[in-house]
């Protein structure tokens, strides 16, 4: 996996001061790194009955979506405010550089389906924890939460619990 970590590129005090920023875009220009990263993901999930992949706008959509297709099963856009056209559940979290609030159609997953949710990077974990709450609230199962990235110093595997987590790089 180092060979797909030097497709990471760390960007200082990105988006403010502080922070370093892991930059994937180096990674999804390379064909074959962004092919094993979601034949990795593919191969680990397949056969575990997910029912749906939900990524989170807007880098999750970026693995989410290829990662639907790869497992055969629909996507479940989870987006920042304002974007979705029909009925929604909204839920305002916190992450490493700021607050928002994300949303997601309530048909968008039935009750008791397994999703499987997916995002580029795990930080603080607000993010993805914002994201398993509205899959919950509409009756969903969070399968597994799944990372290309994950952060570990900011400990944001404590911010999902109880859901398990995977990530395939961290920092
Ligand atoms: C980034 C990243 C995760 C989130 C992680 O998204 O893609 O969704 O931050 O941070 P957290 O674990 O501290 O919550 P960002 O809001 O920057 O949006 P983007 O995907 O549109 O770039
Ligand atoms: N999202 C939250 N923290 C981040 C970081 N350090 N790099 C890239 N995306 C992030």
């Amino acid at each position: 996996m180092e060979h797909l970590k030097a497709l990471i590129r760390d960007v200082p005090d990105f988006p403010s001061r502080g922070i370093m920023f892991r930059d994937v875009t180096p990674l999804l220009r390379d064909p074959g790194a962004f092919a094993e990263v979601i034949g990795a993901l593919a191969a680990r999930y397949r056969d575990q009955g997910i029912d749906a992949v939900a990524g989170i706008e807007s880098r999750g959509f970026l693995f989410g979506a290829p990662l639907a297709m790869a497992l055969g099963v629909g996507f479940i856009p989870i987006r920042k405010i304002g974007k979705l056209p029909g009925e929604k559940v909204s839920r305002e979290y916190a992450l490493e550089y700021g607050t928002n609030t994300l949303e997601m159609h309530v048909d968008a997953a039935r009750p008791g389906e397994r999703v499987l949710l997916l995002d580029d990077l795990l930080a603080t974990g607000g993010t993805a924890a914002a994201a398993a709450a509205l899959l919950q609230d509409v009756g969903a199962t969070v399968a597994e939460i799944a990372f290309v990235v994950e952060l570990l110093f900011l400990q944001g595997r404590q911010a999902l619990a109880p859901h398990p987590v995977h990530s395939l790089l961290t920092y």
